[in-house]
């Protein structure tokens, strides 16, 4: 027996749709109905540590995870099987071509997992989750270079969706495809972090209460039943994955905050479109909107440009984009508008990320 120990622990972050992903055209395989993009926040406030080892002693069951301390059973039809099984298949790959790597496509494993935030924050926890467990498997296996990281996106899809988008930082987009396989589907890197590093992004927890609909059931209803997604799929969103591509290129925060917020609109809308309809923001969420929108007003009519926009995913938590020049007077206006609001978690997350990496 080798004393040699397999063992790799990696980090992803959150990352937060300005172009939202709501319905899949493809169940299982997870593919969307249309495009998305989104920016990817910061790696110390919001992240997924997972470490993985592999062991040929490791038997009965040969996988076991660990999600925050606890144990959580690896389902036979699940989708975490399918991202261990499609990351061995490529470990598998190497191994046929090379016979001197060791055979760790062979060996059990033993996973855990842990976010750096509070799961219960009603922030979403299974991008950061997937994308590292995925970057975590594929260092263990050592499977960068031959494997690129887009590649690596299509595996960390069929997780959640979300995820694929969290193996890059920065400005990211997730290329819907058109194939029935998904092999087409998946995350591209718009612009890295540090070309737009001003851009800040504050997490207002307006409830840190589970949501009402998840996002799988929400998809479908509304896939199912929203007249208003089919004009969002067909017509809303490729403008805006153009229009927005060249504000990020342009560093055209009006623009970006523009679509940004008129995106966020838009999905909640078919949201409301939905049968039974969806309701995801609350009356905090929506007083949000209005100081937003009245702030901005107030701003252009001065002459000057936007301060700050927001964006609403499958429930209340208000996620605004600032410029570092504003974030202040964005912190300012929210602490004097919400005084008796519980916003003390309220963290405000420097700039936009950074790829998944080794701690
Ligand atoms: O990947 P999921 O199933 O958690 O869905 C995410 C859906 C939204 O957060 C609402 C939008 C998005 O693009 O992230």
């Amino acid at each position: 027996a080798s004393s040699t120990i397999y063992e790799a622990t990696c980090s992803a972050p959150v990352n937060i749709a300005v172009i939202k992903y709501w319905g899949k055209r493809d169940t299982s395989l997870i593919l969307p109905t249309n495009d998305s993009l989104s920016v990817t926040l910061d790696q110390d406030h919001l992240r997924s540590v997972t470490t993985a080892r592999a062991d040929p002693s490791f038997s009965s069951p040969p996988e076991r995870l660990w999600l925050n301390g606890v144990e959580e059973e690896i389902k036979s039809q699940g989708r975490m099987r399918t991202c261990i099984d499609e990351m061995r298949k490529l470990r598998k790959g190497l191994e046929d071509k090379d016979d001197k790597l060791p055979k760790l496509s062979t060996y059990g494993l033993r996973i855990c997992s842990e976010n750096n935030f509070p799961t219960a924050a009603g922030l979403a926890s299974s991008a950061s989750g997937f994308a590292a467990l995925i970057y975590t498997l594929a260092s263990l296996y050592e499977l960068q270079p031959a494997v690129s990281t887009s590649h690596l996106s299509r595996i960390a899809r069929q997780g959640s969706g979300s995820a694929c988008r969290s193996l890059f930082g920065g400005f990211v987009a997730w290329q819907g495809g058109e194939t029935t396989d998904g092999s087409d589907s998946l995350a591209v890197e718009v612009a890295p972090q540090e070309h737009w590093s001003e851009l800040q992004a504050l997490i207002c927890v307006v409830s840190d209460a589970k949501k009402g609909t998840p996002s799988t059931a929400g998809m479908q209803r509304t896939v199912a039943t929203s007249p208003l997604l089919q004009h969002r799929i067909r017509e809303v969103v490729p403008a805006r994955m153009k229009d927005i591509s060249q504000a990020i290129k342009a560093r055209d925060f009006n623009r970006f905050a523009e679509i940004t917020m008129a995106d966020s609109n838009n999905f909640h809308a078919t949201c409301l479109d939905t049968s039974p309809p969806i309701f995801y923001m609350n009356d905090v969420s929506r007083a949000i909107v209005q100081l937003v929108e009245e702030v901005n007003r107030a701003s252009e009519e001065a002459g000057k440009g936007k301060i700050v926009a927001y964006t609403y995913d499958a429930g209340p938590n208000a996620v605004l984009y600032a410029p570092k020049e504003n974030v202040s007077l964005v912190l300012g206006l929210i602490r004097h508008y919400f005084p008796n609001a519980d916003f003390d978690d309220t963290f405000n997350l420097l700039s936009s990320g950074a790829n998944a990496s080794h701690r």
